[in-house]
């Protein structure tokens, strides 16, 4: 989508880290954004820092892991703007836990923000952008998590989801005059790890904390050093403007973790050449 100066965005986890980073770089782009996010206060400060630089943009609370609150939400943002071109599923959290600390309520708080949002988001808005034929692209916010896993299963399964989502997708909505990316952020300067804020109640099984391991405690502090000196979001912003102006299949940050993903392909590869002569039994 070349021109974006005159379209409107929806961007989910907008009042914060990498989903304002977005809004503020389409907004800087000429694009009316309709900000949507759990958490009131910040979304207030969001909308208010970007309304004193002129950006035409407007909010709206929602609890994306209910569909019925994405809906209302996309309406209101039909009633302010009319179409919308640009859909931005970005919310998330990193629920979850390695292996021995899964609770069932963990586990659906993860799903239902990072995975069951991003397929309603689809739902909701794919079929209207096709109707008004006026160009639409959708990017959803997986991570470099969605492409190497390690010991927070929860969170990497709704993240390998995103990425197989946003791959099939782009190959069945590119007929429709639709563009899909996925963007998969290495470690961003954001509010990540105090995801937890924004626990909605009815997940509050999930706050049962089993006591963590040395191991474990060192690995928190490693991710939290790492987003802490991570790479700005605005920049993130900027990179997902270009990728939808550029129709970016996937979109990186920065290739940290590119020689891990090497390896995985390369452990994949494996698989093959150990069955690659053999005839299978039919
Ligand atoms: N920060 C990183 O290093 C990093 C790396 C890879 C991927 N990501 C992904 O980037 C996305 C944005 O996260 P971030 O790093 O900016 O963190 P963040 O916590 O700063 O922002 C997440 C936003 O999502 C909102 N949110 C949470 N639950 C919600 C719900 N139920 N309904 C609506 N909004 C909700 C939060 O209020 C917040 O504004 C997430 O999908 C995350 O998994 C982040």
């Amino acid at each position: 989508m070349k021109d974006l100066a005159g379209k409107t965005a929806f961007v989910t986890g907008a009042a914060s880290g990498i989903g304002l980073g977005i809004a503020t770089a389409l907004a800087q782009a000429g694009v009316k954004v309709m900000l949507c996010d759990i958490e009131e206060a910040a979304l207030q400060a969001a909308v208010e820092g970007l309304k004193r630089t002129n950006a035409d943009v407007a909010s709206v609370k929602a609890d994306v892991s209910l569909k019925a609150e994405l809906q209302a939400a996309a309406e209101e943002t039909r009633t302010r703007y009319g179409n919308v071109h640009i859909l931005v599923n970005n919310a998330g959290v990193t629920g979850g836990g390695p292996y021995g600390m899964w609770t069932d309520a963990r586990w659906n708080w993860t799903l239902g923000v990072n995975l069951m949002a991003v397929i309603w988001g689809i739902e909701i808005f794919g079929p209207a952008m096709e109707k008004h034929g006026e160009g639409g692209h959708i990017v959803s916010t997986a991570s470099i998590a969605g492409l190497i896993s390690g010991s927070s299963s929860p969170y990497e399964v709704t993240k390998y989801g995103v990425v197989a989502l946003s791959e099939g997708l782009r190959l069945q909505l590119a007929p429709r005059g639709i563009g899909v990316s996925v963007l998969c952020p290495g470690f961003i300067r954001t509010r990540i790890m105090s995801s937890r804020r924004n626990l909605p109640e009815r997940f509050d099984d999930a706050t049962e904390m089993a006591p963590l391991s040395d191991a474990l405690r060192e690995r928190i502090k490693h991710a939290n050093e790492r987003i802490d000196h991570g790479i700005d979001p605005l920049y993130v912003g900027e990179l997902v403007r270009e990728g939808i102006e550029n129709d970016w299949p996937y979109i990186f940050t920065d290739c940290e973790f590119e020689p891990f993903i090497d390896a995985r392909f390369a452990e994949i590869k494996r698989g093959f050449d150990r069955i690659r002569d053999r005839q299978p039994r039919r």
